[in-house]
């Protein structure tokens, strides 16, 4: 049987295609004030802005391609059981060719219902050939559609099954993440005590956890390069 292999990735996973990090210096949050295009409340006070916000940020991914590091994470599926927790809301991980991806946050190319976000009925596609969202345009209960993003002050439903791949990894390999916004920072603390855990990220990451983890300090695609060698020859059978 193929061990189980986890990741959890931020912002820093799609830097190298293009996509800007969000508490980087020229952060997303530097130039936008988070509270107002990334919360509930912000929605309701203004959501022109907030979905013109967001469908900038779809055009631009429109532009961007998955870089080496997301294609390194989908070919370790040749020999392992590989889950991908992301907290982006990019499409990179799926285009990449990685076919188990939980989107902690959201996915930038759906769109939903404002009164029910998470109803499955109400969740809808978006064509890249038509990527906006406007005001007017109706979910499938009749409520104004908006982007399928959890926005601050909203309920993570994915965190559950998020939890369960984490505590069954043999391997939990974190990317490209400040670890600052739970409950998905608090995930690596659901690792069983035997898993093996590597950090890839270019800057020192602070974790909660007192775990010994190996940290590659390495951007995400020679970070990547590194850990499919040591997983390669390290002796955790495959
Ligand atoms: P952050 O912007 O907080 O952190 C990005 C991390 O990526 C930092 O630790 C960087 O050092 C690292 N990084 C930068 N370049 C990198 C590279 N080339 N390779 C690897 N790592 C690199 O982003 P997140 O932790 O993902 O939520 O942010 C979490 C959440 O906060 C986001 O999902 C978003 C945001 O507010 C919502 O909008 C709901």
């Amino acid at each position: 049987m193929k061990k189980k292999l986890v990741f959890i990735t931020g912002a820093g996973m799609s830097a190298e295609s293009g996509i800007r990090t969000f508490r980087d210096s020229n952060g997303l949050w530097e130039e936008y004030p988070v509270m107002k295009v990334a919360s509930i409340q912000g929605y309701h006070e203004d959501p022109e802005l907030v979905i013109r916000f967001y469908n900038d940020r779809r055009r631009q991914l429109l532009e961007c391609e998955p870089n080496e590091g997301h294609r390194l994470v989908a070919a370790l599926e040749n020999d392992y059981d590989v889950t991908v927790v992301t907290q982006n809301v990019d499409n990179l991980h799926e285009r990449a060719g990685s076919t188990n991806v939980i989107h902690l946050h959201g996915e930038l190319m759906k769109a939903t219902s404002s009164d029910n976000p998470n109803d499955p009925n109400c969740i809808v596609e978006i064509p890249s050939d038509n990527p906006g969202i406007h005001i007017g345009d109706k979910a499938n209960d009749g409520s104004q559609l908006r982007p399928f993003i959890v926005w601050f002050g909203e309920a993570v439903p994915k965190i559950e099954p998020a939890i369960i791949e984490v505590s069954q990894a043999d391997i939990v390999v974190i990317i490209g993440t400040s670890l600052n916004v739970y409950p998905a920072a608090g995930l690596i603390n659901y690792a069983n005590n035997d898993a093996k855990m590597y950090l890839i990220d270019p800057k020192p990451v602070k974790t909660s956890s007192l775990r010994d983890i190996h940290v590659i300090q390495k951007g995400a695609s020679e970070g990547m390069k590194e850990l499919t060698e040591l997983l390669k020859t390290s002796n955790t059978p495959q």
